[in-house]
């Protein structure tokens, strides 16, 4: 019996950098086209072909919405060529985080996915979440929801040794967070406002080069599991919490098996396990160039992590032909 840890180790770790290089080269064909959903529609394509290709019995767990909305990669989809036979796969993805920074050819878009054994992955409703994230090296417990922004912030400033005036935040850019911004500018911090893409935006806390220290504000929760499973191999600590803005949301997340509606999630609630995560950039961006096209060629730059050992590997992939097309 191949077990899915068996598998994970052997074969999926790089098969997954060609599932998400099909959706970054088919979605950067429509960046600056003003076409969000054309975008989306084309990574969501060209990820659900090339997964389909693969020897194992997927099951998606956060995708591209629920069953009525999303005619592909909808949550409970099954993907791979070995149903019934193969390794038992959950998959959290995002063919294309950022389809407005696609369109207006911004920074940070990425096609992203998460792969871990059956269960491992939090089913979250596709609600926001409250988000607080730090990269790797403060002591466990240094970040708590439960505390003000700027109690936060005096606390990662205390741990890395500085004044709370040099301590760097990330923050969606949103009228929801006006408040938190205005305390974090009362706190004398940096603010790095950015325009959408929290993945890429929860993943710079890990990244010294990008000078981000915490990473702070609702974004969705489908996208905190897939930063929170990227956190898990390369370090870091997460919390998040979901946010109900209505009953239908509230509805949504108990269908999903949601119980504790304050519950405050860690990394290990998110994604447990041997999770593997991957990324290739659409548009250039802190973590990763974006898709090139030079003559007869397409260059890719793309990240593939594991938590259980660690080892993340950078992939530049040069392109004869198209990727998603069977090579
Ligand atoms: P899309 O790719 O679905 O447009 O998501 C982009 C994004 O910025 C996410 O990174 C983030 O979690 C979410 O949108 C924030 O939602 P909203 O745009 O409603 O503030």
């Amino acid at each position: 019996m191949v077990t899915a840890s068996h598998v994970l180790d052997r074969v999926l770790v790089l098969e997954m950098v060609r599932v998400t290089e099909a959706a970054a080269v088919a979605a950067s064909k429509l960046v600056g086209r003003g076409n969000e959903k054309a975008a989306d529609h084309a990574a969501v394509e060209a990820m659900r072909e090339a997964l389909n290709q693969l020897e194992f019995d997927g099951t998606v767990v956060i995708g591209e919405g629920e069953r009525d909305e999303a005619p592909m990669l909808y949550i409970g989809e099954k993907v791979g060529a070995a149903q019934g036979s193969g390794p038992r796969i959950d998959i959290a993805l995002d063919p294309l985080e950022g389809t407005t920074i696609t369109a207006k050819a911004g920074p940070n878009a990425l096609a992203v996915l998460a792969i871990a054994e059956e269960g491992c992955l939090l089913n979250a409703p596709d609600v926001y979440m409250d988000k607080l994230a730090v990269g790797p090296g403060y002591p466990e417990g240094v970040i708590d929801l439960d505390k003000s922004p700027a109690e936060n912030v005096r606390a990662v400033a205390a741990a890395k040794g500085v004044d709370p005036a040099e301590i760097i935040v990330c923050v969606l850019d949103r009228p929801r967070h006006s408040a938190l911004i205005a305390e974090l500018r009362a706190v004398g911090c940096g603010i790095q406002l950015i325009p959408d893409g929290d993945v890429a935006g929860v993943i710079a806390v890990t990244d010294p080069d990008t000078t981000i220290d915490v990473y702070m504000g609702q974004g969705g929760a489908p996208e905190g599991v897939l930063a929170a499973a990227a956190l898990r191999c390369v370090g870091g600590q997460f919390k998040g919490r979901l946010v109900f803005r209505n009953d239908a949301e509230r509805g949504r997340a108990a269908r999903w098996g949601v119980e504790d509606l304050d519950r405050i999630y860690d990394l290990n609630d998110l994604a447990r396990g041997d999770v593997i995560f991957a990324a290739t950039g659409v548009t250039d961006g802190s973590l990763l160039s974006g898709v090139k096209r030079r003559r007869n060629m397409v260059t890719t730059d793309s990240v593939v992590m594991r938590a259980s050992t660690g080892t993340v590997r950078w992939v530049r992939g040069e392109h004869r032909h198209e990727p998603g097309a069977r090579e």
